[in-house]
Parts: C-alpha cells; structure tokens; sequence
C-alpha cells in the first residue's frame, strides 16, 4: 500500500453532513487502523470563526454517541480528535486557501515517514454552487507538490438540478480536474447490500438463466422513510424526491440490478455497462408516473405555501433492450410513510396453471440487511395443501459479530485507495439526468400535479393502482419478518 502524508480536507466542517457523515466516518477508519496517526492530518475548513478546540468540541458529540462509553474509547475519540485542526476562511478567496496550504505543508514536513509523498483529499461538504470556485481555489493554492503523490475532489449531490445545470458543474470542475481526481459520492453505493449486487448476479449459476424477461415479471426498487423533511424544507424544496432520491440513488441501485454482465471488474468496464442501461431507459410516460406531497408539508415555514414538489414519486422504468424488453422497473420513494425501509423486490411470472403466490426475491438494504427468496412450498403436516414461505438469509442471524461498515466509511476509504468502481462517472451523471429532466420540468412549471397524502401512510392510493397496473401480483396475508436471535 501506498504510505507518505495524507491531509485529508473537510470543506464545510461545520455544517450538517460534515458532523453526522464525513467526521464519524473518518473516527470509524481511524479506529480500525485505517488512518495512521503518523501520516495522517485532517483540517476542517469553513468560515465559522472557531478555534480547533470549539471545532473538535461540536463534533465530539457525534462521535460517542454512547452514555457509557468507556475511558478507552473516549481516549480514542482524544486522539482522533487530536487529529483534526481547523482554518476559517472564505470558500472564494485565496487568502483562506493559502492558510490552508501553509498549515497542509506544516503538517507534511512534520510526518516523519512521508518521504516526501503527498497525498491530499478534500472533501466537499458544501452546496454545489460553490463547487466551482472551491475547486478553484484548490487548485490555484493547495495542490499536492511533490510527483509521486496526488490530490483528489470529493463531491456530494445535488449534482446540478437537470441536464444542463449538471453539465455545466462538470464542465467547470473537469476544466480543473481530471475524471480520476474526482469522486462523486452517492453514499447507497457504500450500501452492503448493493456492494453485494454483481457478485449476486454474476457468481451464482441460479440466478443467471432467469435474470430477464422470459422470467422475471416486475421488479420494485423501493425507499421509503417514516418522517418527514423535518429542519430541510429549504433545501427539499428546491429538489424534490426525484433529485434527492430517485435521480440518484435509486437510479444507483436500477443499474446494478438492469446492466448487463462487465467485461471485467475494473471500475471503468463496470461504469462503462451502467451508462449503456441507463442510454437504453426509454422515455417516462405520464401515465406511468404518481406524485404525491404528504399533508403539512407546506407548514414547515421554509416551504412555500403553494409549492407543488413531491415528497413522493413512483415511476415506471423501462428499458429497450433484449434483456428487459416489457419488463417495468417501478422505482418508488417517499417521505413521511408508515414505514422506514429500502428493498428491491424482483417478482417473477407465473408458473403455467399454478396461481398460489408469485416467487419473489426480495433484497433488504435496510434496515435489518437480508436476501430472501419467496416460495411456495407444501405446508408441513397430513394434509397436502401449499403455503407461502421463504429461503432466508438475514445478515443479523448469519453473519453475527460482523459490524456491517457504514457507507460513508467505505466509500472515503475508496477514494483514499483510488478506487473509483463506486463513484458516479460523467457520462454516467448526465444519462441519468437524461431520463428525469423532461419530466422534472414539467413538475417545476406546475403542470404536473402531486396528490396530497396523510403522513404516516403508505403514500396516495394511485400509486397502488399503478404498481397493480404495471402487473405486480401482491400475495396477500403473507409477511416475511426477520428471524430473531436466538
Ligand atoms: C440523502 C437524502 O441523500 O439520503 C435524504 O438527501 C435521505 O433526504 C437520505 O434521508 C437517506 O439515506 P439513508 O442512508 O438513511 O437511506
């Protein structure tokens, strides 16, 4: 592995993401040796005017999050926080940048096993519009000196708010930094269960001959959360569940579950068959789209009284290749429900004859991690009649003791190594901007409406009749419920 000095940048210290993401996820490398204190540095930069003391302050509280943690890890927690020192300045001019660069080479010429490698991340905790000029100003002050070493971006979504509005970032940022500099993050790549898609897919003989619409009827690929935009309503207004949830992440996991098998598994021939099936998504029809905005919404007092954005969306994928030709991909996400989950469901079609219970394989991202498959087998006794059950691997049961990693641990792990195979490429970010934008517009111009549903439900009753249109069979009285411990 690679060693020398490694500064690690968090621009917007003090904001949101920053304390409940970046920062804990940076303790949870650190603790598992990940971040070595002899060549590791990490700056907080914002233009908060604070001292390190305050800073490490604020965020000790996201870091023990236990009442009773114990004396060692609190002194674990001391030294990470040790660790982190704070500049303040202004994110467009280069005095604060070269602060910054000045306390980076301090840093640099201290870690005595540096032989003069120097590595340097930064991570922009940071609304996107002043991306440009951050990455500016990296770039005029705080690039990494020596030949051997580098200096990457981290970037967060919103990646613009349509197709041009994303191109234009990109266009700013790639004028600045190479495609291999830049990781955009979507954190449900970081997800076990979606690390886990492709080896699913492709390792296991089972799956291959039925992966495709000879076989498979529907598929659901759905996020849904029990509260509500609670303390975000600025920021939700201005996006929507489609920008915030759908565009990204959803359309993440759609990838994984439609591409086709890659050439190999380097990061380049992966993302390279994650384009084609997103170019191959035809456009969304309106009558295979539901909105909805859960009642009190509009009180929150950062919303607009007539806003007409989402909180809810289901919408139906298609895809125009010879694999899924038919086959609906209805991707579902919503705020304030009844429940908090995220699962992609995959229903297969009937067997000739037989209309007991549709076999389902249903992946569990969270909570609660599990694959399960639905079947129908004989109930076990005398009598000779069917039942529904299912073929259940639940993560908590089989893997106890294994700490699933927290996204954000994974995937800042990724950009210290250089792999990019979890990061959004380019060309990637502008075809799944492709499929929305028409659609998006439509939304901001007002022209296509949201139903109102309760908060607490399961959303508006239109969207089960569409999921009921797009052929997807409920088995009623069936519940799966994860095994407990025993
Ligand atoms: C974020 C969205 O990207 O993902 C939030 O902006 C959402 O609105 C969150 O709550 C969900 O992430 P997770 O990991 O809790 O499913």
């Amino acid at each position: 592995p690679e060693t020398g000095s490694l500064s690690i940048v968090v621009l917007g210290a003090s904001g949101d993401l920053a304390k409940k993401k970046t920062f804990p996820a940076l303790f949870h490398l650190y603790r598992q040796g990940f971040l070595p204190a002899d060549e590791v540095s990490i700056f907080g930069y914002a233009r908060t005017i604070i001292s390190n003391d305050e800073l490490r302050e604020r965020l000790r509280g996201y870091l023990v999050r236990d009442k009773d943690a114990s004396s060692e890890e609190l002194e674990v927690v001391a030294k990470f926080l040790h660790l982190i020192k704070y500049v303040s300045g202004p994110y467009d001019s280069e005095d604060g940048f070269h602060l910054l660069d000045k306390e980076i080479l301090e840093h640099e010429s201290l870690k005595t096993s540096a032989k003069g490698l120097s590595r340097r991340l930064f991570y922009l905790a940071l609304p996107p519009s002043v991306y440009p000029s951050v990455c500016k100003m990296i770039k005029t002050c705080c690039m990494n000196k020596s030949d051997g070493g580098w200096t990457r971006v981290v970037v967060e979504k919103p990646f613009g708010k349509d197709l041009e509005s994303a191109e234009q970032l990109s266009t700013q940022i790639g004028a600045l930094f190479e495609e291999p500099q830049i990781y955009r993050i979507d954190h449900y790549l970081g997800k076990e269960l979606v690390q886990n898609m492709l080896v699913l897919r492709f390792a296991n003989r089972l799956f291959l001959p039925l992966w495709n619409r000879d076989n498979i009827a529907n598929v659901q690929i759905v996020f849904r959360e029990d509260f509500g935009t609670e303390g975000r309503g600025g920021y939700f207004d201005q996006y929507g569940i489609i920008r915030d949830i759908i565009q990204n992440h959803l359309l993440q996991v759609f990838c994984l579950i439609a591409m086709e098998k890659p050439v190999s598994l380097k990061p380049e021939h992966i993302r390279d068959e994650k384009v084609k099936v997103l170019q191959s998504v035809v456009p969304i029809k309106d009558e295979e789209v539901v909105l909805g905005q859960y009642d009190g919404y509009r009180n929150d007092p950062t919303v607009p009284n007539n806003s007409n954005t989402p909180t809810f969306a289901s919408v139906i994928l298609r895809i125009d290749n010879e694999r899924w030709e038919g086959v609906p991909f209805i991707i579902k996400a919503g705020k304030a429900l009844n429940s908090r989950k995220a699962e992609i469901r995959v229903q297969f079609k009937d067997v000739p004859g037989q209309k007991q219970g549709r076999n389902e394989f249903v992946i569990r991202l969270q909570p609660e991690e599990a694959m399960y498959m639905k079947l129908t087998v004989k109930q076990p006794g005398l009598e000779m009649s069917t039942v529904q059950s299912e073929l259940d691997l639940s993560y908590r049961q089989r893997y106890q003791g294994v700490k699933i990693p927290e996204a954000y641990e994974r995937l800042i792990l990724d950009t210290i190594r250089g792999d990019q195979q979890h990061f959004v490429r380019r060309d990637e970010l502008k075809a799944s901007w492709e499929i929305f934008t028409p659609l998006l517009y439509r939304i901001d111009k007002g022209e296509f409406k949201p139903f109102s549903y309760q908060a607490g439900s399961r959303g508006p009753a239109e969207a089960d009749k569409l999921l009921e249109k797009a052929g997807y069979v409920q088995t009623h009285g069936y519940v799966w419920s994860p095994p407990s411990l025993e």
